[in-house]
This record gives C-alpha cells, structure tokens and sequence, in this order.
C-alpha cells in the first residue's frame, strides 16, 4: 500500500471518530444537557436507563464513605449467619426472656418460606422506581395517590392502610415492612417484609404463617396474619446493623422502620421518592388515619434520620414529596 492511502485511511478513520463522538455527545445533551458535565458524557453505558440512577456518583467521597453495596439487605440462608459482634448487637435490641437457637430458628423459617436472592440485578436496562410511603400526617390531602402508584415497586409500613385513602397514598403495594408488634393482613400479591428484632420475630412469623400459636411477645401480638407466603423477605440482620453504623453513625438505639425501608430502598432501586416522611406543616407528628399525637423521637433519633435523609435529597439521591 502506497504512504498516501495509508494516510487517507487514517484520516477517515479519524474524521469518522470525530463524529461518532459529537454525535454521541450531542444526542446526551438533547436527553439531559447536565450529563454533558457528568462523568457520562465520557461513559455512555449509564448504570441505568432511568433519567437519574441512583448509583450515579457512587464514588463522591460522602457516598463513599456511607454506602457498602457489598451486603445484601434481605437474609438468604447463606447470609443468614451472623458475627459474632453483630449478634450481640442485634440480641441486645429487645432483649427479654432467654432467646431460642437462632440458626435452628432460621433452619426452620427456610422451610416455611421461599430462600431466594432477589433485586441484586442493577443492569444498564434496568429502570426500577420505588415509592418509599412513610405515615407521616402530611400525606392526607396530599393527593399523591397516583403519583404513588406510579413507581415499580411501592414501599409501606407498619399499620399503614391504603383503605379509605387512596386520594392521597394510592391503591398499590409490592412491599410491607413490619415486625410482629405492627403486623396487619396484606393482600396476596403484596411481599410482607419482616424486620426482625430478635429470634422470637422470627419464630413468630413461623407460627403467625402456620400454626398460629405465639401470641405474646413483649406486647400481645396477631398470632395469624394473612399474607403470601412465599412472597415473605426478611430484612437482614446484617444490613440492619450496617444501617445503623453505616447511615445512623449510631446515633439513637435504632433505626425506625422507615429509616430501614429508605435505606434499603437505596441499595434495590435505581430512582427513589419518598412520601409521608416528616412532619405535617403545624409540625405536627401523627400517623395520616389517626388523630394519635406521637413523639417522633424515643428509641429512635428522628432528627439525625430526618438530616441524613435531606442529605440524600441535596445529593440527588432521593426525590421527597412533602406533603401538606
Ligand atoms: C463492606 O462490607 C463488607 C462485608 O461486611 C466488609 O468486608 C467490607 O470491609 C465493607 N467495606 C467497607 C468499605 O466498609
Ligand atoms: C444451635 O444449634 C446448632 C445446630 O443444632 C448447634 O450446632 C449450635 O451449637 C447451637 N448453638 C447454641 C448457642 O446452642
Ligand atoms: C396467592 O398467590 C399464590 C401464588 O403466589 C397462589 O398460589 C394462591 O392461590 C393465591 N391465594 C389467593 C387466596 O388468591
Ligand atoms: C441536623 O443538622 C443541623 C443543621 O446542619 C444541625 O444544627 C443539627 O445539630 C443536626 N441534628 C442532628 C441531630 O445531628
């Protein structure tokens, strides 16, 4: 081949980069002109195929510093033994009467419930929204009902009807966290997530699953609960001690519920909105189906969780909805 072909290939070749390049550029800044100063403007295999992914900025040195991907939020049998000090940690929470053998006790729950790896599937096609809808009063004529059932995956908690008040929390739920002092039916479709406190919980959703025989805890609890059985997660232990540590810095005696909802919420979702956190506009704490005028701190340090969860608004990892 002649120097001067040579060349002219070079050239082509060159000139075809180029436009390749600005071509790929300019149709990232008609999606979003922000991303043109982003990282991805350079690594245009996002994490994700929302408009923002939560995983974007992983490396800022504060999510960094909170984040560990490494630890999975819901218990299979593989993760399901704990260390020691986490042990320790989680048998302290609500300690009482002499606990039963745990890994028996988890043995036994795997033979109830399904044991299976779910959601660790973050992938470049992937778009999973979650509505994370807490019970704060600020939710009633929110009328964020719709906004709410708009998402993938929708996040409730404890007592939380949706009976009555669609208007402004919506109709749907893929995921319920309780623990057996706040359980209530679920409908079939719906996932109940448990978090456990101690070894009893789990014995309980035994039972409450099966034979209905445990109805006392600390407090009387449900002994039956209606719920898909093999839609039931557990929140893990570990994950839960990572919240903790990790996000709380171990400020108050634990994290609420849904503290641990977001948090989880974090390491499964690619966009995240949060509802019905905080309190309502008079600062009034209450739950949006009840007149109940609760403190918002006790064993929980509400006002460090309320500063780490606006923390995640301004670093654009979450979307709040305030309410009313
Ligand atoms: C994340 O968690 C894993 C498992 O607990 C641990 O081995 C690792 O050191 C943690 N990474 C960071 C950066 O803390
Ligand atoms: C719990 O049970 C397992 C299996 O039966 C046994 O190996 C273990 O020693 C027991 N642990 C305690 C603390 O009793
Ligand atoms: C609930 O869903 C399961 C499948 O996950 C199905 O086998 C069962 O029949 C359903 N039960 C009711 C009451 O619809
Ligand atoms: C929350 O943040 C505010 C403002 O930065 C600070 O003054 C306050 O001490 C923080 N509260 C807690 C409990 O950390």
């Amino acid at each position: 081949m002649s120097i001067l072909r040579l060349r002219r290939i070079r050239n082509l070749t060159l000139l075809f980069c180029v436009i390749t390049f600005t071509m790929i550029l300019f149709s990232y800044s008609l999606w979003d002109p922000s991303l043109l100063f982003s990282k991805h403007a350079l690594h245009p295999k996002r994490p994700c195929s929302c408009r923002h992914c939560l995983t974007d900025l992983d490396d800022d040195p504060w999510n960094a510093d909170h984040f560990n991907r490494s630890i999975h939020p819901l218990m299979t049998r593989e993760n399901s033994v704990l260390s020691e000090e986490t042990f320790k940690w989680w048998q302290s929470l609500q300690s009482g009467m002499k606990p039963a053998n745990y890994s028996e006790v988890v043995e036994e729950l795997f033979q109830v419930i399904p044991d299976e790896v779910l959601y660790m599937d973050a992938r470049p096609e992937r778009c999973r929204t979650c509505s994370v809808v807490g019970n704060s009063g600020n939710l009633k004529g929110s009328e964020y009902g719709d906004l709410i059932d708009s998402s993938k995956f929708i996040f409730r908690m404890n007592m939380a009807p949706t009976s009555g008040f669609e208007e402004d929390v919506g109709t749907r739920t893929t995921h319920h966290f309780l623990y057996p002092e706040s359980a209530i039916d679920l409908d079939n479709n719906t996932r109940l997530v448990l978090i456990p406190y101690k070894t009893l919980d789990l014995q309980w959703l035994i039972s409450a699953l099966t034979t209905g025989t445990i109805k006392h805890t600390y407090l009387p609890v449900v002994p039956r609960i209606k719920a898909n059985r093999d839609k039931v997660l557990i929140y893990n232990p570990t994950f839960f001690k990572y919240v903790y540590d990790s996000w709380l810095e171990g400020h108050g005696r634990y994290p609420s519920t849904g503290f641990l909802s977001l948090v989880l919420a974090l390491h499964i979702c690619d966009e995240v909105s949060v509802f019905g956190f905080g309190a309502d506009q008079s600062g009034s704490w209450h739950h949006y189906w009840e007149n109940n005028n609760m403190k918002h701190t006790g064993v929980h340090d509400g006002d460090y969780e309320h500063n780490i969860t606006m923390l995640l608004v301004e670093k654009h990892k979450i979307k709040m909805f305030h309410g009313t």
